[in-house]
Protein backbone atom coordinates (compact mmCIF):
# COMPACT_ATOMS: atom_id res chain seq x y z
CA UNK A 1 0.00 0.00 0.00
CA UNK A 2 1.44 3.27 -1.11
CA UNK A 3 1.29 6.36 1.08
CA UNK A 4 -1.15 7.74 -1.43
CA UNK A 5 -3.66 4.95 -0.84
CA UNK A 6 -3.13 4.56 2.91
CA UNK A 7 -4.18 8.55 2.44
CA UNK A 8 -6.95 7.77 0.65
CA UNK A 9 -8.68 4.73 2.45
CA UNK A 10 -8.11 6.23 5.62
CA UNK A 11 -10.44 9.49 4.58
CA UNK A 12 -12.81 7.09 2.73
CA UNK A 13 -13.15 4.75 5.80
CA UNK A 14 -13.68 7.93 7.92
CA UNK A 15 -16.06 9.39 6.23
CA UNK A 16 -17.93 6.67 5.81
CA UNK A 17 -18.65 6.83 9.77
CA UNK A 18 -20.03 10.34 9.15
CA UNK A 19 -16.81 12.21 9.25
CA UNK A 20 -16.61 15.72 7.49
CA UNK A 21 -12.86 15.93 5.73
CA UNK A 22 -11.22 19.00 6.58
CA UNK A 23 -7.88 20.35 5.48
CA UNK A 24 -4.72 20.73 6.47
CA UNK A 25 -3.24 23.51 8.14
CA UNK A 26 0.32 25.20 7.92
CA UNK A 27 3.37 23.97 9.32
CA UNK A 28 2.96 27.24 11.56
CA UNK A 29 0.34 27.38 14.40
CA UNK A 30 -1.80 30.64 13.61
CA UNK A 31 -2.23 32.74 16.11
CA UNK A 32 -0.30 30.37 18.96
CA UNK A 33 3.18 31.59 20.08
CA UNK A 34 3.22 28.57 22.03
CA UNK A 35 5.35 26.33 19.61
CA UNK A 36 6.98 26.18 16.63
CA UNK A 37 5.43 24.15 14.64
CA UNK A 38 2.38 22.07 13.51
CA UNK A 39 3.49 18.85 15.90
CA UNK A 40 0.04 16.65 15.16
CA UNK A 41 -3.12 16.45 13.42
CA UNK A 42 -4.54 18.20 16.58
CA UNK A 43 -2.45 21.22 16.73
CA UNK A 44 -4.68 23.54 14.50
CA UNK A 45 -7.58 21.92 16.56
CA UNK A 46 -6.89 22.87 19.71
CA UNK A 47 -9.73 25.98 20.40
CA UNK A 48 -11.91 23.22 19.12
CA UNK A 49 -10.96 20.58 21.19
CA UNK A 50 -11.32 22.96 24.16
CA UNK A 51 -14.93 23.67 23.67
CA UNK A 52 -16.26 25.87 20.68
CA UNK A 53 -17.92 24.71 18.23
CA UNK A 54 -16.48 23.31 14.32
CA UNK A 55 -18.01 24.54 11.45
CA UNK A 56 -17.91 21.33 9.95
CA UNK A 57 -19.36 19.52 12.64
CA UNK A 58 -18.41 17.00 15.77
CA UNK A 59 -17.07 14.09 13.88
CA UNK A 60 -13.64 15.26 11.74
CA UNK A 61 -11.27 14.08 9.42
CA UNK A 62 -7.84 14.73 7.69
CA UNK A 63 -3.97 14.31 6.68
CA UNK A 64 -1.78 17.35 8.38
CA UNK A 65 1.44 17.83 7.52
CA UNK A 66 3.74 17.91 10.91
CA UNK A 67 7.04 18.90 12.11
CA UNK A 68 8.94 17.74 15.41
CA UNK A 69 12.34 18.68 15.74
CA UNK A 70 12.80 16.95 19.06
CA UNK A 71 14.93 14.08 17.86
CA UNK A 72 16.48 15.51 14.96
CA UNK A 73 20.10 14.42 16.38
CA UNK A 74 18.61 10.70 16.17
CA UNK A 75 17.97 11.63 12.28
CA UNK A 76 20.21 9.19 10.19
CA UNK A 77 18.69 5.91 12.04
CA UNK A 78 16.08 3.98 10.35
CA UNK A 79 13.23 5.55 11.62
CA UNK A 80 13.09 8.77 12.96
CA UNK A 81 11.87 11.83 11.04
CA UNK A 82 11.81 15.68 10.88
CA UNK A 83 9.26 16.10 8.91
CA UNK A 84 5.79 13.12 8.73
CA UNK A 85 2.12 13.58 7.82
CA UNK A 86 -0.50 12.36 10.21
CA UNK A 87 -3.62 11.14 9.40
CA UNK A 88 -6.33 11.82 12.33
CA UNK A 89 -9.78 11.39 13.64
CA UNK A 90 -11.46 13.54 15.83
CA UNK A 91 -14.96 13.19 18.08
CA UNK A 92 -15.36 17.17 19.46
CA UNK A 93 -17.80 15.61 22.27
CA UNK A 94 -19.21 13.12 19.91
CA UNK A 95 -18.03 9.64 20.76
CA UNK A 96 -15.89 8.20 23.64
CA UNK A 97 -13.53 5.40 23.91
CA UNK A 98 -16.45 2.65 22.68
CA UNK A 99 -16.51 4.11 19.49
CA UNK A 100 -13.00 5.28 19.13
CA UNK A 101 -11.56 1.82 19.67
CA UNK A 102 -14.29 -0.09 16.89
CA UNK A 103 -13.11 2.41 14.20
CA UNK A 104 -9.37 1.88 14.78
CA UNK A 105 -10.15 -2.22 15.40
CA UNK A 106 -12.02 -2.16 12.01
CA UNK A 107 -9.88 -0.15 10.28
CA UNK A 108 -6.76 -1.91 11.28
CA UNK A 109 -7.90 -5.23 10.57
CA UNK A 110 -11.20 -5.88 8.33
CA UNK A 111 -10.05 -6.94 4.66
CA UNK A 112 -11.82 -4.19 3.21
CA UNK A 113 -9.64 -1.76 4.75
CA UNK A 114 -6.07 -2.26 6.16
CA UNK A 115 -6.45 -5.60 6.68
CA UNK A 116 -3.70 -6.78 9.21
CA UNK A 117 -3.84 -10.13 10.90
CA UNK A 118 -4.55 -9.47 14.48
CA UNK A 119 -2.34 -11.74 15.61
CA UNK A 120 0.75 -9.14 14.94
CA UNK A 121 -1.27 -6.58 16.58
CA UNK A 122 -0.79 -5.52 20.58
CA UNK A 123 -2.44 -2.31 22.52
CA UNK A 124 -1.38 -0.38 25.59
CA UNK A 125 -3.81 1.32 28.12
CA UNK A 126 -3.33 3.98 30.78
CA UNK A 127 -2.55 2.53 33.84
CA UNK A 128 -3.78 5.11 35.96
CA UNK A 129 -2.04 7.37 39.10
CA UNK A 130 -3.07 9.63 41.49
CA UNK A 131 -4.94 12.52 39.44
CA UNK A 132 -6.55 9.82 36.55
CA UNK A 133 -7.83 6.14 37.02
CA UNK A 134 -6.84 2.98 35.29
CA UNK A 135 -8.13 3.18 31.68
CA UNK A 136 -10.24 -0.31 32.27
CA UNK A 137 -13.09 0.92 29.73
CA UNK A 138 -10.29 0.80 26.36
CA UNK A 139 -8.72 -2.57 28.10
CA UNK A 140 -12.53 -4.02 28.31
CA UNK A 141 -13.15 -2.51 24.59
CA UNK A 142 -10.14 -3.83 23.13
CA UNK A 143 -10.96 -7.48 24.83
CA UNK A 144 -14.55 -7.41 23.40
CA UNK A 145 -12.64 -6.80 19.84
CA UNK A 146 -11.24 -10.08 19.95
CA UNK A 147 -7.69 -9.05 21.56
CA UNK A 148 -6.10 -11.22 23.59
CA UNK A 149 -5.56 -10.64 27.19
CA UNK A 150 -1.90 -11.06 26.46
CA UNK A 151 -1.54 -8.00 23.85
CA UNK A 152 -3.17 -6.00 26.54
CA UNK A 153 -0.64 -3.86 28.21
CA UNK A 154 -1.17 -0.91 31.11
CA UNK A 155 1.95 1.41 30.88
CA UNK A 156 2.10 4.69 33.08
CA UNK A 157 2.14 8.34 32.24
CA UNK A 158 5.48 8.90 30.70
CA UNK A 159 3.65 5.88 28.05
CA UNK A 160 0.19 6.47 27.67
CA UNK A 161 -0.70 10.57 28.06
CA UNK A 162 -0.86 12.57 25.07
CA UNK A 163 -0.61 16.53 25.09
CA UNK A 164 -0.64 18.99 25.28
CA UNK A 165 1.20 20.06 22.43
CA UNK A 166 2.72 23.35 24.15
CA UNK A 167 2.58 24.34 28.16
CA UNK A 168 -0.65 24.57 28.24
CA UNK A 169 -4.43 23.21 26.58
CA UNK A 170 -5.73 19.93 25.74
CA UNK A 171 -4.57 16.09 26.78
CA UNK A 172 -5.27 12.91 28.20
CA UNK A 173 -5.13 9.35 28.60
CA UNK A 174 -4.94 7.14 25.13
CA UNK A 175 -4.67 4.29 24.02
CA UNK A 176 -1.74 2.97 21.44
CA UNK A 177 -1.54 0.61 18.90
CA UNK A 178 1.25 -1.45 17.84
CA UNK A 179 2.35 -3.80 15.06
CA UNK A 180 4.81 -6.83 15.46
CA UNK A 181 7.88 -5.68 13.06
CA UNK A 182 8.70 -9.74 12.76
CA UNK A 183 12.44 -8.48 14.07
CA UNK A 184 14.07 -10.37 16.92
CA UNK A 185 13.31 -7.64 19.79
CA UNK A 186 14.81 -8.64 23.56
CA UNK A 187 14.08 -10.93 25.58
CA UNK A 188 10.95 -9.05 27.82
CA UNK A 189 9.96 -7.26 24.31
CA UNK A 190 6.42 -5.54 24.61
CA UNK A 191 5.03 -2.66 23.01
CA UNK A 192 6.51 0.44 24.13
CA UNK A 193 10.31 -0.48 24.63
CA UNK A 194 12.34 0.35 21.40
CA UNK A 195 13.98 -2.83 20.31
CA UNK A 196 12.71 -2.83 17.07
CA UNK A 197 9.94 -5.78 17.28
CA UNK A 198 6.83 -3.73 18.10
CA UNK A 199 6.18 -0.65 16.33
CA UNK A 200 3.56 2.20 17.21
CA UNK A 201 1.16 3.11 14.15
CA UNK A 202 -1.94 4.79 15.69
CA UNK A 203 -2.50 6.86 18.84
CA UNK A 204 -6.18 7.17 20.38
CA UNK A 205 -5.91 9.77 23.05
CA UNK A 206 -8.99 10.08 25.22
CA UNK A 207 -9.17 14.22 25.65
CA UNK A 208 -10.24 14.98 29.02
CA UNK A 209 -8.17 17.34 30.60
CA UNK A 210 -6.48 20.51 30.43
CA UNK A 211 -3.32 21.70 31.79
CA UNK A 212 -3.15 25.11 33.10
CA UNK A 213 -0.10 27.27 32.77
CA UNK A 214 0.53 26.42 36.80
CA UNK A 215 0.64 22.82 36.03
CA UNK A 216 -2.93 22.05 37.18
CA UNK A 217 -5.53 20.15 35.13
CA UNK A 218 -8.89 21.14 34.81
CA UNK A 219 -11.06 18.81 33.46
CA UNK A 220 -13.02 19.26 30.50
CA UNK A 221 -16.83 19.68 30.21
CA UNK A 222 -17.17 18.10 26.52
CA UNK A 223 -14.90 15.14 26.19
CA UNK A 224 -13.16 14.64 22.90
CA UNK A 225 -11.09 11.99 20.79
CA UNK A 226 -8.08 13.15 19.17
CA UNK A 227 -5.97 10.03 16.70
CA UNK A 228 -3.07 9.81 14.91
CA UNK A 229 -1.72 7.82 12.82
CA UNK A 230 1.77 8.69 10.90
CA UNK A 231 1.85 7.64 7.16
CA UNK A 232 5.59 7.01 6.82
CA UNK A 233 5.88 4.17 9.95
CA UNK A 234 2.45 2.53 8.36
CA UNK A 235 3.65 2.01 4.95
CA UNK A 236 6.72 1.24 6.38
CA UNK A 237 5.19 -1.76 7.88
CA UNK A 238 2.12 -2.49 5.78
CA UNK A 239 4.99 -2.50 3.02
CA UNK A 240 7.07 -5.54 5.04
CA UNK A 241 9.92 -2.75 4.22
CA UNK A 242 12.62 -2.34 7.35
CA UNK A 243 12.87 1.35 7.18
CA UNK A 244 10.84 4.88 6.13
CA UNK A 245 13.52 4.81 3.48
CA UNK A 246 13.28 2.13 1.86
CA UNK A 247 9.05 2.99 1.00
CA UNK A 248 8.67 4.92 -2.06
CA UNK A 249 8.28 8.22 -0.22
CA UNK A 250 12.04 7.83 -0.08
CA UNK A 251 13.58 6.01 -2.76
CA UNK A 252 13.12 8.40 -5.44
CA UNK A 253 15.26 11.14 -3.51
CA UNK A 254 17.85 8.67 -2.71
CA UNK A 255 18.23 7.75 -5.90
CA UNK A 256 18.67 11.59 -7.06
CA UNK A 257 21.49 11.70 -4.28
CA UNK A 258 23.36 8.40 -5.70
CA UNK A 259 23.21 9.93 -9.09
CA UNK A 260 24.25 13.52 -8.17
CA UNK A 261 27.20 12.36 -6.22
CA UNK A 262 28.79 9.26 -7.46
CA UNK A 263 27.80 6.77 -4.33
CA UNK A 264 25.83 3.98 -3.76
CA UNK A 265 23.22 4.08 -1.06
CA UNK A 266 22.69 0.72 1.03
CA UNK A 267 26.77 0.52 1.47
CA UNK A 268 26.90 -0.32 4.76
CA UNK A 269 28.85 2.22 5.57
CA UNK A 270 28.29 5.52 7.35
CA UNK A 271 27.91 7.52 4.04
CA UNK A 272 24.04 5.91 4.31
CA UNK A 273 23.59 8.42 7.36
CA UNK A 274 24.53 10.95 5.46
CA UNK A 275 21.92 9.77 2.29
CA UNK A 276 19.22 9.81 4.81
CA UNK A 277 20.32 13.28 6.70
CA UNK A 278 20.15 14.78 3.25
CA UNK A 279 16.68 13.46 2.06
CA UNK A 280 14.99 14.08 5.49
CA UNK A 281 16.22 17.50 6.09
CA UNK A 282 15.82 18.61 2.43
CA UNK A 283 12.27 17.33 2.57
CA UNK A 284 11.58 19.67 6.03
CA UNK A 285 13.04 22.36 4.57
CA UNK A 286 11.31 22.12 1.27
CA UNK A 287 8.07 21.98 3.04
CA UNK A 288 8.86 24.87 5.31
CA UNK A 289 9.59 27.32 2.73
CA UNK A 290 6.70 25.93 0.43
CA UNK A 291 4.57 26.54 3.41
CA UNK A 292 1.11 28.31 2.75
CA UNK A 293 2.40 30.89 5.85
CA UNK A 294 6.19 30.69 4.35
CA UNK A 295 9.50 30.45 6.45
CA UNK A 296 12.69 32.14 5.34
CA UNK A 297 15.98 30.88 6.77
CA UNK A 298 16.83 33.06 9.92
CA UNK A 299 18.51 33.05 13.06
CA UNK A 300 15.71 33.09 14.75
CA UNK A 301 12.54 30.94 15.39
CA UNK A 302 11.40 28.73 12.93
CA UNK A 303 13.46 30.41 10.59
CA UNK A 304 16.69 29.54 12.78
CA UNK A 305 15.52 25.66 12.60
CA UNK A 306 15.13 25.79 8.82
CA UNK A 307 18.60 27.43 8.45
CA UNK A 308 19.85 23.95 10.86
CA UNK A 309 18.29 21.30 8.50
CA UNK A 310 19.53 23.61 5.35
CA UNK A 311 22.92 23.40 6.92
CA UNK A 312 23.22 19.89 8.20
CA UNK A 313 21.79 18.75 5.05
CA UNK A 314 24.72 20.41 2.90
CA UNK A 315 27.52 19.82 5.43
CA UNK A 316 26.55 16.03 4.50
CA UNK A 317 26.31 16.54 1.08
CA UNK A 318 30.44 17.47 2.05
CA UNK A 319 30.83 13.59 3.09
CA UNK A 320 29.54 12.55 -0.16
CA UNK A 321 31.99 14.32 -1.81
CA UNK A 322 29.61 17.37 -3.44
CA UNK A 323 31.49 20.07 -4.01
CA UNK A 324 29.37 22.46 -5.36
CA UNK A 325 25.17 23.22 -4.16
CA UNK A 326 22.98 20.18 -4.02
CA UNK A 327 19.89 20.47 -2.00
CA UNK A 328 18.14 22.46 -4.98
CA UNK A 329 18.66 19.32 -7.46
CA UNK A 330 16.90 16.67 -4.28
CA UNK A 331 14.36 19.70 -3.77
CA UNK A 332 13.02 19.39 -7.05
CA UNK A 333 12.66 15.68 -7.16
CA UNK A 334 10.52 16.19 -3.15
CA UNK A 335 7.77 18.64 -5.16
CA UNK A 336 7.49 16.79 -8.09
CA UNK A 337 6.48 13.72 -5.85
CA UNK A 338 4.01 15.38 -3.12
CA UNK A 339 2.90 18.37 -5.72
CA UNK A 340 -0.18 16.35 -6.37
CA UNK A 341 -1.24 16.18 -3.03
CA UNK A 342 0.30 19.42 -2.00
CA UNK A 343 -0.54 21.85 -4.51
CA UNK A 344 1.05 24.74 -2.76
CA UNK A 345 4.78 22.87 -3.56
CA UNK A 346 4.11 23.41 -7.04
CA UNK A 347 2.83 27.21 -6.89
CA UNK A 348 6.17 27.97 -4.78
CA UNK A 349 8.63 25.64 -6.47
CA UNK A 350 10.47 28.58 -7.78
CA UNK A 351 11.12 30.63 -4.34
CA UNK A 352 11.77 26.70 -2.33
CA UNK A 353 14.64 26.53 -5.12
CA UNK A 354 15.88 30.01 -4.88
CA UNK A 355 15.86 30.01 -1.58
CA UNK A 356 17.81 26.65 -1.08
CA UNK A 357 20.28 28.01 -3.31
CA UNK A 358 20.83 30.93 -1.96
CA UNK A 359 21.06 29.50 1.80
CA UNK A 360 23.42 26.74 0.68
CA UNK A 361 26.07 29.06 -1.32
CA UNK A 362 25.83 31.26 1.74
CA UNK A 363 26.85 28.04 3.68
CA UNK A 364 29.68 27.58 1.78
CA UNK A 365 31.08 30.24 2.25
CA UNK A 366 30.81 30.05 6.10
CA UNK A 367 32.80 26.80 5.71
CA UNK A 368 35.16 28.68 3.63
CA UNK A 369 35.53 30.97 6.54
CA UNK A 370 35.46 28.81 9.37
CA UNK A 371 38.20 26.87 7.86
CA UNK A 372 40.45 30.45 7.47
CA UNK A 373 39.60 31.51 11.21
CA UNK A 374 40.51 28.14 11.87
CA UNK A 375 44.18 28.48 10.01
CA UNK A 376 44.14 31.82 12.58
CA UNK A 377 44.05 30.19 15.53
CA UNK A 378 46.53 27.39 14.73
CA UNK A 379 49.62 29.58 15.18
CA UNK A 380 48.94 30.21 18.79
CA UNK A 381 47.85 26.70 19.41
CA UNK A 382 50.96 25.22 17.76
CA UNK A 383 52.75 27.09 20.61
CA UNK A 384 51.28 25.71 23.41
CA UNK A 385 52.19 22.29 24.26
CA UNK A 386 49.01 20.36 24.92
CA UNK A 387 47.28 19.13 21.44
CA UNK A 388 43.94 19.97 22.39
CA UNK A 389 41.75 22.51 21.18
CA UNK A 390 39.38 24.31 23.96
CA UNK A 391 35.60 23.56 24.00
CA UNK A 392 35.09 27.38 24.49
CA UNK A 393 36.92 28.09 21.00
CA UNK A 394 35.25 25.29 19.19
CA UNK A 395 32.09 26.49 20.18
CA UNK A 396 33.44 30.18 19.22
CA UNK A 397 33.85 28.94 15.75
CA UNK A 398 30.33 26.93 15.57
CA UNK A 399 27.89 29.79 17.21
CA UNK A 400 30.05 32.75 15.64
CA UNK A 401 30.79 31.32 12.23
CA UNK A 402 28.20 28.13 12.43
CA UNK A 403 31.01 26.56 11.76
CA UNK A 404 30.02 22.42 12.27
CA UNK A 405 31.80 20.63 15.43
CA UNK A 406 32.57 17.70 13.17
CA UNK A 407 34.28 19.93 10.93
CA UNK A 408 36.56 21.86 13.52
CA UNK A 409 37.37 17.93 14.68
CA UNK A 410 38.10 16.81 11.19
CA UNK A 411 40.46 19.90 11.02
CA UNK A 412 42.40 19.65 14.32
CA UNK A 413 42.94 15.83 13.25
CA UNK A 414 44.68 16.70 10.25
CA UNK A 415 46.86 19.16 12.41
CA UNK A 416 47.57 16.39 15.13
CA UNK A 417 44.91 18.18 17.33
CA UNK A 418 41.83 16.49 19.74
CA UNK A 419 38.58 19.17 20.36
CA UNK A 420 38.12 18.75 24.06
CA UNK A 421 34.65 17.74 23.61
CA UNK A 422 33.41 17.82 27.14
CA UNK A 423 34.29 21.44 27.14
CA UNK A 424 32.40 22.19 23.53
CA UNK A 425 29.19 20.27 25.29
CA UNK A 426 29.52 22.45 28.63
CA UNK A 427 29.79 25.90 26.44
CA UNK A 428 26.43 24.47 24.30
CA UNK A 429 24.68 23.20 27.02
CA UNK A 430 25.31 26.82 28.77
CA UNK A 431 23.72 28.33 25.68
CA UNK A 432 20.56 25.74 25.61
CA UNK A 433 19.50 26.77 28.83
CA UNK A 434 19.63 30.53 27.69
CA UNK A 435 17.36 29.51 25.08
CA UNK A 436 15.25 28.10 27.05
CA UNK A 437 14.63 30.87 29.04
CA UNK A 438 13.44 32.14 25.61
CA UNK A 439 11.44 29.89 25.19
CA UNK A 440 9.99 29.76 28.33
CA UNK A 441 9.31 32.87 28.33
CA UNK A 442 7.66 32.66 24.90
CA UNK A 443 5.34 29.51 26.29
CA UNK A 444 4.08 32.12 29.07
CA UNK A 445 2.86 34.14 26.08
CA UNK A 446 0.15 31.14 25.36
CA UNK A 447 -2.95 32.07 23.49
CA UNK A 448 -5.08 30.30 26.23
CA UNK A 449 -3.67 32.48 29.29
CA UNK A 450 -4.11 36.05 27.70
CA UNK A 451 -6.59 35.45 25.78
CA UNK A 452 -8.52 38.79 26.17
CA UNK A 453 -5.94 40.86 25.28
CA UNK A 454 -5.33 38.32 22.22
CA UNK A 455 -8.57 38.55 20.96
CA UNK A 456 -8.24 42.09 20.38
CA UNK A 457 -5.45 42.01 18.63
CA UNK A 458 -7.11 39.58 16.25
CA UNK A 459 -9.94 41.51 15.89
CA UNK A 460 -7.37 44.36 15.24
CA UNK A 461 -5.64 41.94 12.42
CA UNK A 462 -9.21 42.04 10.54
CA UNK A 463 -9.23 45.46 10.59
CA UNK A 464 -5.78 45.85 9.63
CA UNK A 465 -5.80 43.21 6.33
CA UNK A 466 -8.97 45.20 5.40
CA UNK A 467 -7.56 48.28 5.29
CA UNK A 468 -4.28 47.08 3.58
CA UNK A 469 -6.36 46.14 0.64
CA UNK A 470 -8.64 49.16 0.41
CA UNK A 471 -5.20 51.40 0.76
CA UNK A 472 -2.43 49.47 -1.26
CA UNK A 473 -4.98 47.16 -3.57
CA UNK A 474 -6.23 43.66 -3.44
CA UNK A 475 -3.43 42.25 -4.42
CA UNK A 476 -2.53 42.20 -0.87
CA UNK A 477 -3.06 38.66 0.91
CA UNK A 478 -2.18 37.27 4.49
CA UNK A 479 1.40 35.57 4.16
CA UNK A 480 1.08 35.12 8.17
CA UNK A 481 0.07 36.14 11.39
CA UNK A 482 1.16 36.20 14.98
CA UNK A 483 0.01 37.32 17.94
CA UNK A 484 1.12 37.78 21.44
CA UNK A 485 -0.54 39.34 24.45
CA UNK A 486 1.48 42.66 23.81
CA UNK A 487 1.68 42.95 19.45
CA UNK A 488 0.26 41.71 16.49
CA UNK A 489 2.18 41.03 13.64
CA UNK A 490 1.16 40.54 10.67
CA UNK A 491 2.74 39.52 6.72
CA UNK A 492 1.22 40.02 3.36
CA UNK A 493 1.92 40.25 0.11
CA UNK A 494 3.17 43.82 -1.24
CA UNK A 495 5.79 44.49 -3.66
CA UNK A 496 7.37 47.89 -2.08
CA UNK A 497 8.03 49.47 1.02
CA UNK A 498 4.83 51.40 2.47
CA UNK A 499 4.93 55.49 2.45
CA UNK A 500 4.37 57.20 5.48
CA UNK A 501 1.52 58.35 3.63
CA UNK A 502 0.26 55.10 3.23
CA UNK A 503 0.81 54.00 6.57
CA UNK A 504 -0.66 56.97 8.05
CA UNK A 505 -3.80 56.12 5.90
CA UNK A 506 -4.01 52.83 7.25
CA UNK A 507 -3.80 53.73 10.04
CA UNK A 508 -6.31 55.90 10.85
CA UNK A 509 -8.97 54.03 8.65
CA UNK A 510 -8.63 51.00 11.28
CA UNK A 511 -8.77 53.41 14.48
CA UNK A 512 -12.33 54.75 12.22
CA UNK A 513 -13.80 51.34 12.07
CA UNK A 514 -12.65 50.85 15.63
CA UNK A 515 -14.98 54.48 16.64
CA UNK A 516 -17.59 53.14 14.92
CA UNK A 517 -17.75 50.89 17.10
CA UNK A 518 -19.27 48.12 14.64
CA UNK A 519 -20.53 44.97 16.01
CA UNK A 520 -18.87 41.65 14.68
CA UNK A 521 -20.70 38.39 13.96
CA UNK A 522 -20.50 35.00 12.62
CA UNK A 523 -21.97 33.00 10.60
CA UNK A 524 -21.23 29.42 9.18
CA UNK A 525 -21.42 28.56 5.82
CA UNK A 526 -19.73 26.83 2.47
CA UNK A 527 -16.36 27.76 1.70
CA UNK A 528 -17.86 28.80 -1.99
CA UNK A 529 -21.11 30.49 -0.20
CA UNK A 530 -17.83 32.61 2.00
CA UNK A 531 -16.02 33.60 -1.56
CA UNK A 532 -19.23 34.57 -3.01
CA UNK A 533 -20.18 36.85 -0.58
CA UNK A 534 -17.36 38.45 -0.72
CA UNK A 535 -15.21 37.05 2.20
CA UNK A 536 -11.31 36.97 2.51
CA UNK A 537 -10.10 33.28 2.86
CA UNK A 538 -6.74 32.21 3.58
CA UNK A 539 -5.24 29.76 0.69
CA UNK A 540 -5.28 26.58 1.61
CA UNK A 541 -8.69 25.32 2.62
CA UNK A 542 -8.69 22.82 -0.23
CA UNK A 543 -12.16 21.06 0.30
CA UNK A 544 -15.48 23.01 -0.02
CA UNK A 545 -15.89 22.76 4.12
CA UNK A 546 -17.99 24.42 6.27
CA UNK A 547 -16.30 27.58 7.74
CA UNK A 548 -16.60 30.29 10.09
CA UNK A 549 -16.88 34.29 8.44
CA UNK A 550 -16.24 36.86 11.20
CA UNK A 551 -18.18 39.70 9.43
CA UNK A 552 -16.83 43.26 11.20
CA UNK A 553 -20.06 45.82 10.54
CA UNK A 554 -19.58 46.67 6.89
CA UNK A 555 -15.90 46.97 6.52
CA UNK A 556 -14.51 43.59 6.85
CA UNK A 557 -15.29 40.04 6.26
CA UNK A 558 -13.35 36.85 6.61
CA UNK A 559 -12.56 33.58 6.86
CA UNK A 560 -11.36 32.22 10.11
CA UNK A 561 -11.43 30.28 13.38
CA UNK A 562 -11.97 33.53 15.53
CA UNK A 563 -11.72 33.98 18.40
CA UNK A 564 -12.83 38.11 18.47
CA UNK A 565 -14.65 40.29 20.56
CA UNK A 566 -17.90 42.09 19.79
CA UNK A 567 -17.63 45.11 19.19
CA UNK A 568 -14.88 47.41 17.90
CA UNK A 569 -14.80 49.76 20.30
CA UNK A 570 -13.49 46.92 22.71
CA UNK A 571 -10.35 47.24 21.03
CA UNK A 572 -8.89 51.15 21.95
CA UNK A 573 -6.38 52.70 19.52
CA UNK A 574 -4.58 51.24 17.23
CA UNK A 575 -0.81 51.97 16.30
CA UNK A 576 1.15 50.75 13.95
CA UNK A 577 4.93 50.70 15.43
CA UNK A 578 7.05 49.04 12.71
CA UNK A 579 6.82 48.60 9.10
CA UNK A 580 9.82 46.35 7.29
CA UNK A 581 10.76 43.86 5.15
CA UNK A 582 10.02 40.35 5.56
CA UNK A 583 10.83 38.57 2.37
CA UNK A 584 10.84 38.98 -1.08
CA UNK A 585 7.51 40.46 -2.20
CA UNK A 586 5.97 40.03 1.80
CA UNK A 587 6.07 42.95 3.82
CA UNK A 588 5.88 43.01 8.00
CA UNK A 589 3.54 45.04 10.00
CA UNK A 590 4.24 44.77 14.08
CA UNK A 591 1.05 47.09 15.53
CA UNK A 592 -0.07 47.68 19.35
CA UNK A 593 -3.61 48.23 21.05
CA UNK A 594 -3.37 51.57 23.48
CA UNK A 595 -5.84 51.52 25.98
N1 LIG B 1 -2.17 13.78 18.98
C1 LIG B 1 -1.88 12.40 19.10
C2 LIG B 1 -0.47 12.07 18.65
O1 LIG B 1 0.18 12.91 18.10
C3 LIG B 1 -2.86 11.58 18.37
O2 LIG B 1 -0.02 10.97 18.86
Amino acid sequence: MTAQELRKKYIEFFVSKNHAQISGKSLIPENDPTVLFTTAGMHPLVPYILGQDHPAGSRLVNYQKCIRTGDIEEVGDSSHLTFFEMLGNWSLGDYFKDEAIAMSWEFLTSPQWLGIDPNRLAVTCFEGDDEVPRDSVSAQKWRAMGMPEDRIFFLPRKDNWWGPPGATGPCGPDTEMFIDTGLAGSDKSRPGLSDGKWLEIWNDVFMGYRRNADGTYTELERKCVDTGMGIERTITVLQGKKSVYETELFTPLLNRIAELSGKSYNSGTDLDKSFRIIADHTRTATFLLGDETGVLPSNVGQGYILRRLIRRASRHARKLGVEGRFLPAIAEVIIREYAEVYTILGQKKDLIIHELQKEEEKFLLTLQKGEHEFEKLLPNLLKGDKRTIPGRLAFKLYDTFGFPLEITEELAGEHGFVVDRNGFDDAFRKHQETSKMDDNATFKGGLADHSEATTRLHTATHLLHKALRTVLGDHVAQKGSNITPERLRFDFSHPDKMSDEELTRVEKMVNEQIQRDLPVSIETMSLDDARKAGAIALFGEKYNEVVKVYTIGDFSKEVCGGPHVQHTAELGKFRIVKEQSSSQGVRRIKAVLEV
